[in-house]
């Protein structure tokens, strides 16, 4: 009898421990919950108390831009890619100076900066140290598909601004003639899936080129002394006379080239893609369906956009303090005119000249 008893006992210990293990005692003690992909941080209502109007400063700030410029929405969706493709959305590519990212060959034709330090230098009015970077890069992105005819996407906030930026890592983005698999590669590093590259490439659908990227593709092709067989021969003669100088500009989507539509999907099935990587994307079988897809559901498109652009934006942010002193903190530089801006000198050369070095990174 003894004997049960005792076995009984340790059973309901033994279960006892077992939920103590599972439930903690007391139900209000703090839980630390670990999210397993750093843009899980990220919040719709991030801004919402402690800056309310960031959006709307945001949206009001680029639909003024656009109105003087229109050329300036492909540009600023193109800023958010290239910030995102190295180091991921930190707004690494705001730093300006000799050897950031921005000073390098493959940032050359990047354009919109002055569109971001116009809103920073607002909202730092309206609510001090609060809207990093990288948010703004993010929704400026959002809006700008939305004033040419994209769809609207509700953007996540909370990315904190790096702060090292390198003339060098910048020469990973793609640049227009690598073949598919180097795109898709490129893209898996960054968390984005064949889908994704089918679909964000899709935002070519707007904008310009400069003819220097294409010119190979008009007279020698790969030494042939041939024009590119993949392009369709109407098209070739159009940008043979547009591009008399390799400065100057072409569409990248020649038949609507100021609406986010999916006319940049039927392009490519007529051999009229400008970039051989976007034609490409119609010959490759891994890409080739999707393309047939977006060609044919513009509403599918619109919906997959959203989606894409959304896994762009989430592209290893950085987030809390990370350790870093200083990554924990939005950036803010006051330029020769007092005007906050996103674009930083001194404190980050420092910072990437002792990351060299194997030192501490924090301030
Ligand atoms: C798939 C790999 C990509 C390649 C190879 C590529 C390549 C290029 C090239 C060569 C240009 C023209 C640059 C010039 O010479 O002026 C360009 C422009 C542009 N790209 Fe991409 N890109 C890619 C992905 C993306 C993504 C993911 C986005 C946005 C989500 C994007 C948005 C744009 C826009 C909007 C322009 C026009 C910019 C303007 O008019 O100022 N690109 N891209």
């Amino acid at each position: 009898m003894m004997k049960k008893c005792c076995y009984l006992t340790i059973f309901v210990l033994l279960v006892h421990l077992e939920l103590l293990a599972i439930e903690p005692v007391n139900a209000t003690a703090k839980r630390v919950v670990v999210p397993q992909n750093p843009a899980d941080y990220l919040s719709l209502t991030y801004y919402l108390n402690k800056c309310p109007d960031a959006e709307g400063i945001i949206q009001q700030k680029v639909g003024a831009w656009i109105q003087r410029d229109f050329t300036l929405a492909a540009s600023l969706i193109r800023l958010h890619f290239h910030d995102c493709a190295v180091r991921g959305c930190d707004a690494s590519i705001l730093l300006n100076y000799k050897g950031s990212q921005r000073s390098s060959y493959v940032s050359s034709t990047l354009r919109g900066f002055q569109v971001i330090d116009d809103i920073k230098a607002e909202l730092e009015k309206r609510c001090p140290r609060t809207v990093s970077c990288s948010d703004i890069l993010t929704a400026v992105a959002r809006d700008a598909t939305v004033f040419t005819g994209g769809p609207f996407w509700e953007v996540p906030f909370g990315r904190k601004d790096g702060r090292i930026s390198l003339a060098k890592e910048a020469e990973v983005v793609p640049q227009g003639h690598e073949n598919v698999t180097a795109l898709i590669e490129f893209f898996q590093t960054k968390g984005l899936n064949i889908l994704d590259l089918v679909t964000l490439s899709g935002a070519h659908t707007i904008g310009r080129c400069t003819c220097g990227t294409i010119l190979y593709r008009l007279y020698s092709f790969n030494g042939t002394k041939n024009p590119d067989p993949s392009l369709n021969t109407s098209y070739l003669n159009l940008l043979k006379k547009r591009c008399k100088r390799s400065t100057d500009l072409v569409y990248l989507d020649a038949i609507t080239p100021e609406t986010f539509d999916t006319v940049f999907y039927t392009n490519l099935q007529r051999k009229v893609g400008l970039l051989t990587t976007d034609q490409e994307l119609y010959s490759d079988q891994r890409t080739l369906p999707f393309v047939e897809a977006m060609a044919s559901q513009p509403f599918l498109f619109q919906n997959q956009l959203i989606v894409s652009m959304t896994n762009l934006g989430n592209v290893q942010v950085l987030i809390g303090n990370e350790g870093e002193r200083e990554i924990g903190r939005e950036r803010v530089f006051l330029g020769r005119d007092g005007r906050a801006s996103c674009k930083g000198k001194a404190k980050h050369r420092e910072a990437e000249r002792r990351e060299r070095k194997g030192q501490s990174i924090g301030f």
